[in-house]
């Protein structure tokens, strides 16, 4: 990995890393996405602790296809990538469950070089916990947790190459494509010819399968959905009346994205204390969720496109999800 970063936000010089401001970018976030039309909140803050939780309990939901179809590719695929790439270092955005990260470490392990790890998410605690556990089992792999919010370009602490960047769990889902391709732009940035970027992602497909996905029978995705009013009652002092908000999630077929929304069922006022009221007409929402679905040739697009060129396409038999290894473009 080429040490190019600027790291101007870090605090301190030792793991975690963390981001100065992260409070005051919330509330600035909150007040331009609650006081514009149509509202919306960005799915970041959807992850405090309780958030990580509960979208853990959603990667075991019957309905969620997508983690049991991503693991189950990357078990099948990651010693053959792993012999192909040979990394000594393994660098994660938006670090999820510690289950994909085992599967990669060991296959680094069994090929002979698994130097560092290095985790980037935007969940402070959750990373740390994950860390935690993992170091228990991996005590020879250097672990250094990097607190950062992927959408603001961040800082990779220098690794041993070649390094393996992946981003997993279809969370580039969550960018438009110009936002996409600036992240992806970032990270290619960072790359050396020696290093590879595997990135998985959800793809288009009956609508009906995923609308399920994302109206589980349970509720969790409801409860995860409205946990971001419970962050900012919590977080915030707001008194979002989180009982009159209803979950809404649907898939356009035009736009290829599940949309998330939290709809007002009467008309209400909310008061956060550093923002000021909030109105909300009745059947008003919040969209709290873009999750964009693909197929080969888009996301061959947008990687060109952040200077990355695909040298594999590995889609699951029934099409459901894929995985992508690509390297900078010489
Ligand atoms: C983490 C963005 C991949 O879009 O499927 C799950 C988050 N939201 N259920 C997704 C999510 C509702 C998830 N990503």
């Amino acid at each position: 990995m080429k040490d190019n970063h600027a790291v101007p936000d870090l605090v301190g010089g030792t793991p975690p890393y963390t981001v100065r401001r992260s409070r005051e970018q919330m509330v600035r976030d909150v007040r331009e996405g609650l006081t514009t039309t149509p509202k919306q909140l960005s799915p970041k803050y959807f992850y405090d602790e309780r958030g990580s939780e509960l979208f853990e309990e959603i990667t075991q939901l019957p309905e969620y296809y997508l983690t049991r179809a991503e693991r189950y590719l990357l078990e099948k695929k990651i010693p053959e990538i792993v012999a192909s790439v040979g990394p000594c270092s393994l660098v994660e955005l938006g670090a999820g469950s510690a289950t994909k990260t085992r599967i990669i470490l060991d296959a680094m392990r069994e090929n002979g070089c698994a130097e560092c790890y290095v985790p980037i998410d935007v969940s402070k605690d959750f990373l740390e916990a994950t860390a935690l556990q993992l170091q228990a089992d991996y005590s020879d792999v250097r672990i250094t947790p990097v607190v950062s919010d992927i959408t603001e370009p961040f800082a990779i602490p220098p690794v041993a190459s070649p390094t393996l960047v992946v981003f997993l769990g279809s969370t580039i889902g969550n960018f438009p494509r110009g936002q996409a391709v600036r992240l992806l732009s970032h990270v290619a940035g960072g790359m050396g010819p020696s290093d590879r970027f595997l990135l998985g992602a959800d793809l288009v497909k009956d609508p009906e399968i995923i609308n399920r996905a994302y109206n589980d029978s349970q509720g969790v995705t409801a409860a995860f959905n409205l946990n971001i009013l419970e962050r900012l009652n919590h977080e915030l002092g707001a008194d979002f009346p989180v009982q009159d908000f209803e979950h809404r999630a649907f898939y356009s077929t035009e736009h290829r994205r599940i949309e998330m929304h939290l709809v007002a069922r009467s008309a209400l006022i909310v008061v956060i204390p550093e923002i000021g009221e909030i109105r909300f007409r009745e059947g008003e929402s919040i969209r709290t969720e873009l999750s964009y679905k693909y197929d080969r040739a888009t996301l061959e697009d947008i990687l060109a496109a952040s200077g990355l060129s695909m040298e594999s396409w590995m889609p699951a038999g029934d099409g459901a999800f894929a995985l992508a290894l690509s390297r900078v473009e010489s």
